[in-house]
């Protein structure tokens, strides 16, 4: 059994640099994740090469390059537990792809850990990542002010971090019971597991107790199965593998699974998630499952596995919800950006702007600009899930993305099928 403890899974979100792989590590070791004498290789090769104080690090790497070479199911997701719950953690990647990424990690997530840098404080993705966050669905958040071992556990550090932290997640909405602070060294190890000597003024929880603190999502359970397929695996003799976190609904071995919008039906033989085999998958859980009469080119990421007799709504328009973010310009009728939702990305056009408020106001316009929220008709470029925001919360809710930048969020409230 993967573990009889509640599961939650956790997107680790944040500024480039401000310490989230780090901070992964740093909780699959204090967890006791790594057997002692890897951990112990690790350091020891790391002095000898002179970066002894690289040995995370290198616990990242290794784990990467495992994922290398084994086709495992949990690619970009690693486990940890605690007294209380048993959490998959999504360690958002960096680098040009990282928004992207972020996306779809937060879609995944029931909650999240923002790092936040002591030494720099809130910084631009530090305000993208909970706005996309909280379009996301995630509305409980820890914030792990780090690298206090570099502004020498500072209080007025960490209160500063803190002040400028609330301002953003304000803002964004979150109520103060929905955000946690807690000053931590991922480096150092310092008030992660263990009450932090370096910092007698602090006396709330360390992050693993922060983390203990989540409330468990409510697991919808009697709606059909929505299981957002984010990778899809051949392994040999074994057949093809698709991956996802399920959203609503059960799966079990023996199941025949809808895929749309490719219009594919399988199988499903056997379900496993982190390497041990389940009777029967929940929402929340991410697995990956065998399918039988599936090939590995017949769905792809982006495809939504559901019930046959209730299978996933392919969009051939919606109307949407939208607040526009940041646009350089104005949008106007024929824009066509890309449309990020669980863990599809579509391309998909703007074709009536129905409603446009501004300033609370609503005013007679055939535009919106920053600012903006308004009532709109999309059309997906290409076949694409969607459903409405009221019925199925995370296949519904998006991010829109143009020029490297999320210009607009927004949610379905109403879909006309194909
Ligand atoms: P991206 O994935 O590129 O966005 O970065 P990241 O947020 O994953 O940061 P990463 O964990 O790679 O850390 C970036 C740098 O900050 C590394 O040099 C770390 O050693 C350093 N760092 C991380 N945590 C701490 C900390 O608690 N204290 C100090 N002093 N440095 C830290
Ligand atoms: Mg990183």
């Amino acid at each position: 059994m993967a573990s009889d403890k509640p599961h939650m899974n956790l997107v680790v979100i944040g500024h480039v640099d401000h310490g989230k792989s780090t901070l992964v590590g740093r909780l699959m070791l204090d967890t006791d994740q790594f057997p002692a004498h890897v951990i112990e290789q690790f350091k020891k090769e790391a002095t000898e090469k002179g970066k002894g104080s690289f040995f995370l690090a290198w616990v990242m790497d290794n784990l990467k390059e495992e994922r290398e070479r084994g086709v495992t199911i949990d690619v970009a997701h690693k486990k940890f537990d605690t007294d209380k719950y048993y959490f998959t953690i999504i360690d958002a990647p960096g680098h040009r792809d990282f928004v992207k990424n972020m996306i779809t990690g937060a879609s995944q997530a029931d909650a999240a850990i923002l790092t936040c840098s002591a030494i720099e404080g809130p910084q631009a993705q530090t305000k993208e990542h909970v706005f996309l966050s909280k379009t996301l669905g995630i509305d409980q958040l820890i914030v792990a002010v780090n690298k206090m071992d570099a502004v020498d556990y500072s209080e007025e550090k960490f209160n500063e971090a803190v002040e400028g932290v609330k301002k953003l997640t304000k803002l964004i909405g979150f109520k103060d019971d929905q955000v946690r602070f807690v000053p931590v060294s991922a480096f150092a190890g310092t008030n992660i597991k263990d009450k932090a000597p370096e910092m007698g003024w602090y006396s709330g929880p360390t992050l693993l107790e922060a983390v203990d603190m989540f409330d468990l999502p409510n697991k919808p359970t009697d709606k059909p199965l929505r299981l957002p397929v984010q990778d899809v695996y051949s392994i040999t003799g074994i057949g093809t593998v698709p991956v996802g976190k399920i959203e609503t609904g059960l799966l079990k071995p023996g199941m025949q699974v809808h895929f749309n919008p490719s219009n594919k039906i399988a199988e499903c033989k056997s379900i496993e998630m982190h390497h041990e085999m389940l009777d029967k998958a929940e929402p929340g859980d991410n697995v990956g499952f065998n399918c039988r009469g599936l090939g590995k080119n017949d769905i792809r990421r982006g495809d939504v596995g559901a019930p046959t007799d209730a299978p996933a709504t392919v969009a051939k328009t919606f109307t949407a919800q939208v607040i526009v973010l940041n646009h350089p310009s104005v949008i106007t009728v024929g824009y066509t950006p890309v449309f990020h939702a669980y863990t599809a990305q579509t391309a998909c056009q703007f074709e009536e702007i129905q409603k446009v408020i501004r300033g609370g106001k609503e005013v007679e316009n055939t535009f919106m600009k920053t600012g903006d929220q308004g009532v709109v008709k999309i059309r997906p470029t290409r076949p694409m899930v969607v459903e409405k925001a009221a019925d199925f919360p995370p296949l519904g809710r998006f991010a829109i993305r143009d020029m490297g930048q999320t210009v607009a969020v927004g949610v379905a409230v109403d879909v006309e099928a194909r």
